[in-house]
């Protein structure tokens, strides 16, 4: 949710803050700004609504250079996406000016006292209540700025990173975090400062990721980090592992394309050096110290958002039937707010790919406090969630941009099926003979992930049939019902069709009314262990004149039948079937979007990484 980007160094800052925003608007992407320092040593500030680069329309015929300078690309909170609302946001006097990823909470009580002051905003955000908050403590205090942003920060409540700009300082750039990332970038006689790393690799590998309540004094050859109480702080430098290529489109149309074209790469990645297919064995160093602790385990709870979420459900399934532990689901969002009944005993499971997300990082601060503990999945190295865990593991994916989720939901729902096999090989609730069975197939997926992405001319063929809908119903059962969420989401949020994914059993009960002609159902059909039961809910939606497109093992001709389309997939162990048959719903509501002119990369009104509750 909103990116933020900032550089002191002795190269131009413009295109580096430039590009880094570009790389970053995933993130957020309603309008966006600049704040660079002219030659006259004054503040100047460039923002717009809309996308970077209607704002480099705007700043092109500008003189921009300056060897400082900060951007921000936004996802709208407080005030709706316009020019005013856009950041930078500058104090009265124009002397400062601010960048904010975050919400502070009490903004409306601190803007009443700064109003009754005579302070007077031009914007509808909290972010310009925070710069005028620091004008303030400087006025009544005579302070100087490093320590007045200290003040101002211990008086806030709420979620925030941010960059500081002073006219006064113009060698000093200063960056805080509480409760959303930001990542420093250390190079020799440069600073860059970042939501996540994406904006610094192509420059520098070493980064220090700044922790909660940490304040940076950042100079061109300084570099000081104090905690908010003024206590001073040993930055802690680390490698990237990230490479430039990784946040490139690599040929493909969308960012979203190429991810899903990746899951064979991202889905090996997540089971390289963790699965001995012969020895039946399942190897995760992230929790190997917490062996004592799944034997005796007696509740599992996951906790999650959205399509991590629904990576959850199908590690309900996988933990119930092979490690025979009870597994509750719960959305992030609910869990934190309904005082749920959590013990010592209890493991809790948090997914995430950007590890940033507000509700889950919240979800998991309560768990921790009941004395359960904690495991993360996540995709984003050193992102906060991991931090914030007890043990985990990472999923691998590598960076993924479109703000669809593909193939980190793949790679969650591979650590999930090495968890549960863990679990059960620890717990002695599976034999070595199955673990054997199981491991030798699951080394294979990636395989046939291959093969399933064959089906992409075919399923655009379908798309193109149903790229006019206006509803469709996504259905499975089991571990497939998952997968319909799943497909139903991807569908809604990228192509704006209204969607509901159910489970097969329950269209009964309530969808069946919604079925006619005009009704697209998309079935999860494959040969597992409801495949008869599913065939007669395909009999009921044709029946009622529904058109049924089917998710069908390779060879079925019962479907192939009744169905108006099938889309193969190869056939595999039920535990792995959500690992295939995910990806032709991701190939579907690509090319129905991309059919229907919307943006699949940044679909309207969503950010990658939701870090407001
Ligand atoms: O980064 P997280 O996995 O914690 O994000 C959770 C959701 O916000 C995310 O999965 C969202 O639903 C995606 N837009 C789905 O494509």
């Amino acid at each position: 949710m909103c990116g933020i980007v900032g550089y002191i160094g002795f190269r131009d800052a413009y295109p580096i803050v430039i590009k880094g925003l570009h790389r970053l608007e995933y993130r957020g992407y309603d309008s966006a700004g600049v704040a660079l320092l002219n030659k006259d040593e004054e503040l100047k500030v460039y923002k717009k609504a809309g996308k970077v680069s209607d704002l480099e329309n705007f700043v092109k015929d500008i003189d921009t250079s300056s060897t400082i300078g900060m951007g921000h690309t936004r996802w709208a909170t407080h005030g709706a996406p316009s020019d005013r609302n856009s950041h930078p946001h500058s104090s009265g006097d124009r002397k400062l000016t601010i960048i904010h990823n975050g919400i502070i909470e009490n903004y409306n009580s601190i803007k009443e006292a700064l109003l009754a002051k005579g302070h007077v905003f031009l914007s509808d955000t909290d972010t310009e209540v925070l710069i005028h908050l620091v004008e303030d403590i400087q006025h009544e205090t005579g302070l100087e700025l490093r320590e007045a942003v200290r003040v101002a920060l211990n008086r806030v409540i709420g979620a925030y990173a941010i960059v500081i700009m002073s006219a006064d300082e113009p060698n000093e750039l200063i960056a805080a975090r509480k409760g959303s990332p930001m990542v420093i970038g250390v190079g020799k006689g440069e600073y860059f400062i970042a939501s996540d790393a994406t904006p610094i690799v192509e420059y520098t590998k070493n980064v220090i990721y700044l922790n909660d309540n940490e304040i940076a004094y950042i100079r061109r050859d300084d570099l000081l980090i104090k905690n908010i109480d003024n206590t001073v702080q040993t930055p802690y430098i680390q490698k990237l592992e990230l490479q430039l290529e990784m946040l490139e489109k690599g040929g493909y149309d969308h960012f979203m394309l190429k991810e899903i074209y990746e899951q064979p790469r991202s889905v090996r990645d997540c089971l390289r050096g963790r699965i001995y297919p012969q020895q039946g064995k399942v190897q995760l160093g992230g929790i190997k110290e917490y062996v004592e602790k799944l034997k005796n385990v007696d509740r599992i709870i996951i906790v999650a958002c959205g399509t991590s979420w629904h990576a959850g459900l199908v590690g309900e399934y996988l933990i119930e039937e092979y490690a025979r532990v009870p597994v509750e689901v719960e959305y992030a969002s609910e869990f934190r707010y309904r005082n749920p009944i959590i013990t010592e005993k209890d493991l809790v499971i948090a997914i995430s790919q950007s590890g940033e997300t507000a509700d889950t990082m919240a979800a998991i601060e309560l768990a921790k406090e009941k004395g359960a503990t904690i495991f993360g999945i996540c995709n984003v190295v050193g992102a906060s969630i991991p931090r914030l865990t007890h043990a985990g593991v990472y999923t691998h994916a590598g960076p993924e941009i479109g703000v669809a989720s593909t193939k980190a939901f793949t790679a969650q729902v591979t650590a999930l099926t090495l968890m549960a096999f863990y679990i059960a090989q620890q717990r002695g609730t599976i034999t070595q003979s199955k673990l054997i069975e199981y491991l030798t197939e699951l080394n294979e997926i990636p395989t046939l992930i291959e093969k399933t992405l064959k089906t992409n001319d075919h399923v655009k063929v379908i798309a193109d049939k149903f790229k006019d809908s206006t509803n469709c119903l996504f259905l499975g059962r089991g571990s497939s019902f998952p997968v319909a969420l799943e497909g139903a989401l991807k569908l809604k949020e990228i192509s704006y069709i209204h969607a509901e994914g159910y489970p097969a059993a329950e269209m009964k009960h309530g969808p069946i009314a919604l079925i006619d002609e005009d009704m697209p159902v998309v079935f999860i059909a494959t040969k597992n262990s409801s495949y008869e039961k599913v065939i007669s809910n395909i009999q009921e939606v044709r029946a009622r004149g529904g058109h049924v497109i089917a998710i069908v093992s390779e060879g079925d001709t019962t479907v192939k039948n009744m169905a108006d389309f099938v889309i193969e997939i190869p056939q595999t162990a039920e535990a792995f079937v959500p690992l295939l048959a995910t990806i032709p719903l991701q190939l579907l509501s690509y090319h129905i979007a991309v059919m229907r002119g919307c943006n699949v990369d940044q679909p309207r009104n969503l950010a990658k990484s939701v870090t407001v509750e």
